[in-house]
């Protein structure tokens, strides 16, 4: 693994990455993995190289998708209380990728008086370098220390505390829905390995609502969704030498009422035969066979509060949106 520290035009920023060659390793060994099952499954993770990152911003402003909309509302109402509350001086952010929303916070946090550092964790270094960059100037004092890195491999990497002040480790947009629940207990209590005694973690959650309107926003009518879901395909054929013909896969999108997620698949229309060259690897689709590409969990107060306490945490506030279709969760260390 390779570790390349640099310090950039200002002293102010710092940004360590993480990210060695080893990258195409997660993606050949999830294609050999998840491909050769007869229940074909990839994690959601892939979808996110530089057009998948553009077609997700741009479902974030679908009229169908609520999640971004309702969290930058509770965000930008509640922050105040949230700084004060929690009488934060540092934010860390997982997957902080424009941390667009996040200003909210930090500017409630400069407001309070008690702003010093912002920690963003995300696997794209420009994303980390551009939003350094922008935040050190928007807020005068601020430091930021950024780690390009992979959440799920890379938290050991966030530095303590500077003099111990308390901090908000955030994980924003309902990212935690991707995980199984028995996987994201586990990560739960990576999370709370974290945080001091007088720390908080400040996680989004989508919340249990009329399936009709999950499915839509997972099924937009522009079809922007359909395309970020097949452009998992263009990863994997671009990555790994493969070729699949993404246009012969139909998008599919549909709310499972008794796990309480949606789940998002790719179908074939027609028998297929696929080669990942890299992997020396043939696969075969069934006419309308399919392969889930993600789950996106949806709660109710009382999951997040069970999965909370499950990793020794203790939920202190839930804030939601006017419409209650989306959550933020403050949580902190159960005494
Ligand atoms: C980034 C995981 C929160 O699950 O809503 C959006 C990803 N997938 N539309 C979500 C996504 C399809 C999104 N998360």
């Amino acid at each position: 693994m390779s570790i390349i520290k640099t310090r950039a035009t200002t002293d102010r920023v710092v940004v360590e990455s993480f990210l060695g060659g080893g990258d195409h390793r997660t993606l050949a060994d999830d294609v050999l993995d998840g491909l050769t099952r007869p229940f074909k499954e990839l994690p959601p993770k892939h979808f996110y190289d530089s057009v998948g990152a553009e077609l997700f911003d741009r479902i974030c402003e679908l009229p169908e998708y609520y999640p971004t909309r309702c969290e930058r509302e509770i965000l930008a109402t509640r922050s105040g209380e949230i700084a004060s509350l929690t009488g934060a001086g540092e934010l860390v952010e997982l997957g902080s990728g424009t941390a667009a929303k996040t200003a909210l916070l930090l500017a409630a946090m400069h407001d309070a008086g008690t702003l010093e550092r912002y920690v963003p964790i995300d696997v794209t270094e420009s994303m980390v370098r551009a939003s350094a960059t922008r935040l050190v100037e928007e807020f005068d004092g601020l430091r930021v220390h950024g780690i390009v890195g992979d959440f799920e491999r890379h938290l050991d990497r966030v530095p303590p505390s500077v003099d111990r002040v308390p901090r908000i480790v955030a994980f924003l947009g309902g990212t935690i829905g991707n995980f199984t629940p028995g996987s994201r207990r586990r990560f739960l209590r990576t999370l709370a390995r974290l945080l001091g005694p007088d720390d908080f973690l400040l996680i989004g959650t989508d919340l249990v609502k009329d399936p009709k309107i999950i499915e839509a926003a997972y099924d937009d009518s522009a079809g922007v969704t359909a395309a970020f879901n097949r452009n998992v395909l263009n990863v994997v054929n671009r990555e790994l030498d493969a070729d699949f013909v993404p246009e012969s896969f139909d998008h599919v999108a549909f709310f499972d009422r008794d796990r309480e997620w949606i789940e998002m698949r790719l179908r074939a229309q027609r028998p297929q035969r696929v080669t990942v060259g890299r992997l020396g690897l043939r696969l075969t689709f069934a006419a309308g066979e399919e392969l889930r590409t993600e789950i996106s969990a949806k709660f109710t107060r009382e999951r997040i509060e069970g999965d909370l306490a499950a990793a020794g945490l203790e939920l202190v506030d839930q804030l939601t949106d006017q419409d209650g279709l989306f959550a933020l969760n403050l949580a902190r260390p159960g005494t």
